[in-house]
């Protein structure tokens, strides 16, 4: 259908109309009016019209039949018979959910772009993901306009609306029962897997409740089976080893002395921590559930940084495909599939840091795993599908900036991301590590570092100002290096932030097919996306929050103050004169010793 449309917009026809298109590029630029006079309507006019008419009817019709055709494809396709003829999935089944923290469309534009340039691909090549577009989904929360990943994963899991920071509990801080305790209940096996600490907002959604994100170590708790259903989650892969260590050993983040570790291991939890023994899985064949893989203290790095020690972390495609691997073994005599959550979890940390070096490679390592899910689908004989979304959008991203006051040109330049080697964050943690070293010279002999180390090295940047590597030198917690690298890139490459937040935008749908999951073709509220879940999966989400909300050994954490708006959106409170910068979210995960008390993501 895409080729039809030149038809709808002639834009160069014979009779001068692309003179018309002018005007109408003027009127767009200045705001202006264009002044078509109905005295010009000659026979070209009627002509258009007929035309455009012609294409209307056509399209309308070709719209019509492609959604016959995919509506008499659920039913009649033997090989993934996902959907039974009264709309219920029937047999045994398989399903994936994804989720790209803080992607959104720009995400998909830049990266897209950026690797076109990179590996020379023509103008048409797209990412895996773009060609499984199905829908998009509104995201606001129950107290904001602009969800946080926490609210944003508890529509996912428990099909709610609730409060920024909520944990699968509701506004009024009741627990909500979530897909995979339902799927676990059911018999399926259930996989969690993460860049991010398996604590942070959207896995903990999945198998855990609190009233607040921050309450990690209870979350850690909970993950592994600290839960009055017991344990929910087979297998674990991601970071944030730190909370689940006593506060006696030296990598914990904790603040009491439990050892989650132990815990996990009587529970029956094959706990793994180094690459050596991720290798040891072969892909999953030699793994074990229930599985405990936790591969960093805290976040796992930046793809960008990653793949300099890839000796040391798996890689989000390795992760995906050896849990994938693993449970449809796990799985094979069983009349029941499996359940897993597969997250991007980082995307929404380089949108955080305003870095789009970093988020690039975080959002094509994101298309890589999704593009293995789907070539499982395609081997394995159990039908099953792959649905992929975001919970919000980070940073207000743009593909464009205007840096001077003069009219800008329309461009941005994807060759300065492609010369940047590692992330703002890890650029940020080596200059931290010069300036708090003996190496360290005076003023000279620091920009000097600054210049050749930091910014040619790291960034691929050789034209900077004396004033960008001084605001480099005095940078401190409040508007740290990693803030004044992002942006020294980010403006050469005239890519464009409205925030270090998540931002209201709508962000897109992805599925393996629109017809295995059409109930999200078109563009839906954030919890339908949680109800399709449960729909595939054919549980009763309800009942498990019954059973939750009567159980009385589950602990949700310190009660939230009355004052905390949950079921109402936020007000104004004159925030433009009042609030200063960074004084309550400081991030803490961009030193590496990320304790996730502080960061709200
Ligand atoms: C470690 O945890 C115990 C309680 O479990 C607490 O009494 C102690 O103060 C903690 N130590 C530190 C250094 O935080
Ligand atoms: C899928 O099948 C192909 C061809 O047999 C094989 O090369 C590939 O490794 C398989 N992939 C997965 C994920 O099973
Ligand atoms: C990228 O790096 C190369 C080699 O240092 C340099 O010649 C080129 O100008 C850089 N490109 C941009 C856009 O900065
Ligand atoms: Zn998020
Ligand atoms: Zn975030």
């Amino acid at each position: 259908m895409a080729r039809q449309e030149p038809l709808l917009v002639p834009r160069h026809s014979t009779d001068g109309s692309s003179i018309r298109n002018e005007e109408e590029e003027d009127a767009l630029l200045t705001g202006q009016r264009t002044n078509r006079g109905l005295g010009r309507r000659g026979w070209t006019f009627w002509r258009e019209v007929g035309l455009f008419t012609w294409a209307l009817v056509a399209t309308v019709a070709v719209i019509i039949l492609s959604v016959f055709i995919q509506h008499g494809a659920v039913g009649k396709h033997d090989s993934k018979p996902a959907w039974g003829p009264n709309g219920k999935p029937t047999g045994k089944r398989n399903l994936i959910f994804m989720v790209s923290d803080g992607m959104g469309p720009t995400s998909l534009e830049m990266t897209r772009s950026w690797r076109q340039l990179v590996e020379g691909l023509p103008v048409d090549d797209t990412l895996v993901l773009d060609r499984h577009l199905v829908g998009s989904s509104r995201t606001r929360s129950s107290s904001s306009l602009v969800t946080d990943s926490a609210a944003g994963a508890t529509a996912f899991s428990c099909g709610f609306k609730s409060y920024n920071g909520a944990i699968s509990v509701l506004p009024d801080h009741s627990p909500c029962g979530t897909v995979l305790e339902a799927a676990a209940l059911n018999g399926y096996k259930t996989g969690l897997v993460v860049t991010t600490r398996i604590t942070d907002a959207t896995p903990a959604c999945f198998a855990s409740h609190a009233n607040l994100r921050q309450y990690e170590d209870l979350i850690a708790a909970q993950e592994v089976g600290d839960h009055p259903l017991g344990k929910t989650v087979d297998l674990i892969l991601g970071g944030g080893r730190c909370h689940f260590l006593p506060n006696t050993t030296e990598e914990s983040c904790r603040a009491d002395d439990r050892d989650l570790v132990e815990f996990a291991k009587e529970g029956g939890y094959n706990y793994i921590h180094t690459r050596d023994e991720f290798d040891a899985l072969n892909g999953g064949t030699e793994a074990k559930l229930p599985l405990l893989g936790l591969f960093a203290k805290g976040d796992i790095p930046f793809e960008i940084d990653r793949r300099h020690v890839n000796d040391v972390y798996p890689s989000l495609e390795e992760m995906t495909r050896t849990a994938l691997k693993t449970l449809s073994e796990a799985t094979k005599d069983s009349d029941t599939g499996f359940f897993i959550m597969i997250e991007g979890s980082r995307i929404d940390h380089a949108g955080h840091g305003n870095d789009p070096a970093a988020q690039v490679h975080e959002v094509l390592a994101y298309d890589k795993a999704f593009a293995a899910v789907l070539e499982f689908l395609e081997n394995d004989s159990t039908p099953g599908v792959l649905v992929s979304t975001s919970d919000h959008e980070t940073g207000g991203l743009a593909a464009a900036r205007q840096l001077h006051k003069s009219y800008p040109e329309y461009l941005w330049l994807p060759s300065v991301l492609a010369n940047a080697s590692h992330s703002s964050e890890y650029l940020h943690a080596k200059f931290n590590a010069y300036r708090n070293s003996n190496e360290k010279g005076n003023r000279a002999a620091q920009r000097t570092y600054v210049r050749e180390e930091i910014l040619h090295k790291g960034l691929g940047i050789s034209d900077a100002t004396d004033e960008e590597v001084d605001s480099l030198i005095e940078s401190d917690a409040q508007w740290p290096a990693s803030y004044v690298l992002a942006d020294i890139i980010s403006r050469r490459a005239q890519i464009g932030w409205s925030t270090h937040g998540h931002s209201g935008v709508d962000v897109n749908i992805y599925a393996s097919s629109g017809a295995d999951a059409f109930p999200l073709v078109g563009n839906h509220e954030n919890i339908e996306v949680g109800r399709f879940l449960a729909d595939y999966l054919d549980v009763d989400v309800d009942a498990v929050t019954k059973k939750l909300q009567s159980s009385s050994n589950l602990w949700t954490g310190n009660p939230l103050g009355e004052d905390v708006r949950t079921d109402s959106l936020d007000t104004y409170h004159g925030d433009f004169k009042k609030r200063s910068i960074g004084a309550e979210n400081e991030i803490t995960h961009i030193d590496g010793r990320s304790c996730g008390c502080g960061a709200i993501h």
